[in-house]
């Protein structure tokens, strides 16, 4: 079972709690990375980030290919932000968001209210157990969470049960280099896992891991997109958000974020990939 209470989530709801406008209107409705079409345009101000943001999902929602009168489940769904943006440009869709952590599912039903045509419903799960019946979905998104997954076999058995057949699994992950893996074996230690503001993470599926967890489930891996240079503004944003203080106490998990992200991406060790995958 994954950490039901992931820390950086303890925070932005606090900081939610007290009103920061700063996080509001980057991390409000989206928690995940930006997306740049062209990164040498980035502002690094909260409005950017969160048109950055929503951009995101715009490229993974493009890639899973929504179409109106489907049925749609969007795993790990946050604070709602893919369903909330699927909600306010098409009709007739039936959309799912499911998560582990209740607190996010609150927020995220307090700010998606579905247009006429829409339905919408808010499930607390574990994206290895879903809680459907088999054939369920048409669509199916993971956005920037399968990292946290207790095991990326058991999501993938799930989704190929629950889509249809000829439906789309379509997900963001961060993908290493082969070369990085021995240093994300080190990582496993126990002892830099209570540093980790970020609760279980797990960077270590490759393309060839995700070849052969396709493979397994039985789902054809359809495309991958590379688009770590569309991300990698992210980083500046949060260092711009720290240096204008909108919050000190936050300073070490954001700093852990930087060190991580931006320097592995920049050199091709951990590349932020968009996947998807067919039920045949
Ligand atoms: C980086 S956030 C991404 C949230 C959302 N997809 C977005 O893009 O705004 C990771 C999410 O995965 C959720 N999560 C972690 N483990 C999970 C699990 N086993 N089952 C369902 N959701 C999980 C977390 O609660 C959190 O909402």
């Amino acid at each position: 079972m994954s950490d039901v209470r992931l820390p950086y989530f303890d925070f932005l709801l606090s900081q939610l709690d007290k009103k920061n406008a700063a996080v509001e209107t980057s991390f409000g409705r989206h928690v995940h990375w930006g997306y740049w079409a062209d990164p040498a345009s980035a502002r690094y101000e909260d409005e950017d980030y969160g048109r950055a943001a929503e951009q995101l999902t715009l490229e993974l929602c493009q890639m899973v290919g929504v179409k109106e009168g489907e049925k749609l489940l969007d795993v790990g769904c946050g604070f709602g932000g893919t369903i909330a943006s699927l909600n306010e440009r098409f009709d007739n869709l039936d959309m799912t968001g499911l998560n582990i952590d209740e607190r996010q599912l609150e927020r995220a039903r307090s700010i998606v209210v579905p247009r006429a045509s829409n339905r919408v419903e808010f499930v607390q799960g574990d994206a290895c157990k879903l809680p459907f019946p088999d054939a369920s979905f048409d669509r199916i998104l993971a956005v920037e969470c399968i990292f946290h997954f207790p095991s990326r076999d058991d999501f993938f058995r799930e989704a190929f049960r629950v889509l249809k057949p000829g439906g789309v699994l379509a997900l963001s992950d961060f993908v290493p280099s082969p070369l990085f893996l021995p240093a994300l074996w080190i990582g496993r230690a126990k002892w830099l896992k209570k540093l980790n503001d970020f609760g279980d993470l797990n960077f270590e599926a490759t393309f060839s891991v995700y070849e052969r967890l396709a493979r397994d489930a039985g789902l054809e891996f359809a495309v991958r997109r590379n688009i770590t240079r569309n991300i990698l503004p992210t980083y500046g944003y949060i260092e711009a958000m720290l240096k204008r203080g909108s919050d000190k106490g936050a300073g070490l998990i954001f700093k852990s974020i930087l060190a991580m992200g931006r320097g592995l991406g920049k050199s091709g060790l951990l590349n932020y990939c968009l996947l998807s995958f067919r039920k045949p």
